[in-house]
């Protein structure tokens, strides 16, 4: 991702520095922890959201530093929690926090992530960074629970889907693009089109997120889990009510009594890649793609614009 560099390079170093900074504790345990967490990180596309969408319209002040650690810091305390949810044994190609120090510390690591975010914010009057990304947050945790809700009865429903996925993947990045542009703006209208921008990105976002799950590559964190902990995503929802009765059925019922069954979870998976259930979530994975290009394009042409536009299409080429 060298274009980056050449646009944002300076901020993300500046940015790496203040966020380290940020989670700094005196407490022996939670300083060992953030360190491992810092050594740890992620690909940080959401701090590149933040500073692009800021620098579309002006150059990055202090508050589009804040923005940015505020959501990488509300980033990471929701990994931390749903490795936890999820029983994953894997982060970023290494041990969760979970799978270290149990779930009992994990718990309150990220909480402690989540009130360092909020303290970065309320210590700086950043009340509108605030007031959205505590929006964002509460949609994360409806998103969670609904997905959670939905694997128990098996969700066969594509609008079910997109909600489960606008609220706990699209909306941090949708306020990820909000608050950047708001910190240079101010201006509501421009903030309300990056969030629906980075709405669009961050369902496709994690439609591709979800197409790995179907691969065998490293991406860092587990693979081939969904059907095993029956959430169904979009790839198999459009087999499932596509597909002839009868595969339907034993498709189902493999999901529901046979999902550890690795043999049988095989099963699933050639006959969602032979009905072309992966070829359909990539072709709407492009189109929401598409959308957030168009939104991108009422904005003037800059060198900011086309790197946004390079990120957007990164993120549905990613290897990882
Ligand atoms: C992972 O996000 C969580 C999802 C929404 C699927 P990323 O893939 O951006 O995570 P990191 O920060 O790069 O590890
Ligand atoms: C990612 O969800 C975490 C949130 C969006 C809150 P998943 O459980 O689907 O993603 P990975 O695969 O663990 O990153
Ligand atoms: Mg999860
Ligand atoms: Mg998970």
């Amino acid at each position: 991702m060298n274009f980056i560099k050449d646009i944002i390079g300076e901020e993300l170093s500046i940015f790496e520095k203040k966020f380290s900074d940020s989670v700094k504790s005196q407490a022996p345990l939670l300083d060992r922890i953030m360190k491992y967490i810092i050594k740890r990180k992620g690909k940080q596309l959401r701090p590149m959201f933040v500073f692009l969408s800021a620098k579309l319209q002006a150059p990055v002040n202090e508050s589009t530093y804040r923005a940015a650690a505020l959501v990488e810091l509300l980033h990471t305390a929701t990994l931390v929690h749903d490795d936890v949810v999820d029983e994953a044994m894997e982060r970023r190609g290494s041990f969760s926090i979970n799978a270290i120090w149990k779930n009992k510390i994990a718990v309150l690591v990220g909480d402690y992530l989540l009130s360092k975010g909020l303290l970065l914010s309320t210590d700086n009057n950043d009340f509108e960074h605030l007031h959205i990304l505590s929006k964002a947050v509460k949609q994360m945790s409806e998103g969670e629970l609904l997905q959670i809700e939905k694997s128990r009865n098996l969700n066969l429903n594509e609008a079910v889907y997109f909600e489960i996925i606008k609220g706990k993947t699209a909306s941090l990045l949708s306020s990820a693009c909000a608050v950047g542009a708001w910190s240079t703006s101010q201006n509501a209208d421009i903030r309300d089109k990056m969030s629906l921008f980075g709405e669009k990105i961050g369902i496709a976002f994690q439609i591709k997120d979800d197409l790995f799950d179907y691969g065998k590559e490293d991406v860092g964190k587990p693979t081939g889990n969904d059907i095993k902990e029956k959430k169904l995503t979009l790839p198999l929802i459009y087999t499932l009510n596509n597909i002839d009765k009868a595969t339907k059925k034993e498709l189902i019922y493999i999901i529901k009594n046979e999902n550890t069954n690795p043999k049988k979870v095989d099963r699933v998976i050639d006959t969602v890649i032979q009905f072309g259930g992966i070829k359909y979530a990539a072709e709407q994975m492009n189109q929401y793609r598409d959308e957030a290009l168009s939104i991108l394009h009422e904005f003037p042409q800059n060198n900011v614009r086309d790197g946004l536009e390079k990120l957007v299409m990164y993120i549905t080429d990613r290897k990882y």
